[in-house]
């Protein structure tokens, strides 16, 4: 029986690499996606290039909570189990917005909304079977240090900079609870990648961000490599807790491998998880 990858964010950037990855390595894959049009035709073009006819797209917006249920109901009325998670989409939100469930736009998208769609799933990591949970973080993680009271206050650079640094936290923090469960979990650095998230142009700052950064700028493909290698190496199969950068773990100063701070993210989330599901 193939093993069942969902990527969230898969129809361009990193997802769409991340997930032909899965697809040549004949896993089926479930696209999670917002935007249905171009994933339908992103999943087109990953069984005509892969071959591999396994490939779903499935709707979920991770700035609702009602869709991220929505979206594992009928991920479920599909699927039996789930042997990958990347959650790996990821929005920088130029206004200060906050969500129906009274979110900030850009921590509920990349942050709170991927852990209450990895709460959801962790029933059906099917037991003794290689289960993995990968978080895309950044380097930009340094940037991230927030104080629990203000988690929703944040916004634009700040706000992405406190998403992907709770994103490396919760990655290790809940790496000893799922390990009973048999999963493992770990963040990842992929670079600074030429793709949507970067690459906006909307505002004049960012033109001379994108021509600052064009040195660094690897492609997604590259982008997506320590990802992809996470999820299918045998070489990594039983690590967890760790955060990844070009294959390799890093190891994080006590500054920001911080016991307070990851605990009161979790009863954070808790708190989340106990009001919204
Ligand atoms: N690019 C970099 O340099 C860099 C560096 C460090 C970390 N990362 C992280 O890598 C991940 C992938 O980003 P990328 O660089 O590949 O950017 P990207 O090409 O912009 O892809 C982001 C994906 O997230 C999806 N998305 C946006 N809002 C969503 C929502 N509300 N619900 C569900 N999906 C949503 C997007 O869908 P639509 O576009 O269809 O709306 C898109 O598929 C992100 O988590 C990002 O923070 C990127």
């Amino acid at each position: 029986m193939s093993r069942i990858a969902i990527v969230t964010g898969a129809d361009r950037g990193m997802g769409k690499e991340t997930a032909l990855a899965l697809a040549k390595n004949h896993y089926t894959v479930i696209m999670a996606c917002i935007d249905i049009q171009n994933a339908d035709l992103t999943r087109d073009e990953i069984k005509s290039i892969s071959g591999n006819k396994n490939i779903f797209v499935k709707k979920i917006d991770l700035s609702s909570v009602l869709s991220i249920k929505q979206f594992v109901q009928s991920f479920l009325q599909d699927f039996n189990r789930v042997n990958i998670l990347i959650n790996n989409a990821g929005i920088t939100s130029m206004k200060y917005e906050i969500t129906e469930d009274g979110f900030e736009k850009t921590m509920a998208v990349n942050a709170i909304g991927p852990y209450l769609l990895t709460k959801l799933l962790i029933p059906h990591f099917p037991p003794g079977e290689d289960n993995r949970i990968i978080n895309l973080s950044s380097w930009f993680y340094k940037y991230g240090r927030f104080s629990i009271d203000k988690i929703n206050k944040y916004h634009y650079v700040k706000a992405y900079a406190v998403s992907k640094y709770a994103q490396l936290l919760v990655a290790l923090e809940l790496a000893d609870e799922l390990k009973e469960k048999g999963i493992t979990i770990n963040a990842v650095d992929p670079g600074t990648v030429r793709t949507g998230i970067m690459v906006t142009n909307i505002w004049w700052r960012d033109f001379i961000i994108n021509i600052l950064l064009a040195p660094v700028y690897i492609d997604p493909k590259e982008g997506a490599a320590t990802c992809i290698y996470l999820a299918t190496s045998d070489e990594v199969k039983n690590e967890t807790g760790n955060f990844y950068r070009k294959s390799g773990p890093i190891v994080l100063s006590g500054k920001y491998n911080n016991k307070a701070a990851r605990t009161e993210l979790l009863q954070y989330y808790e708190k989340i998880s106990t009001l919204h599901l």
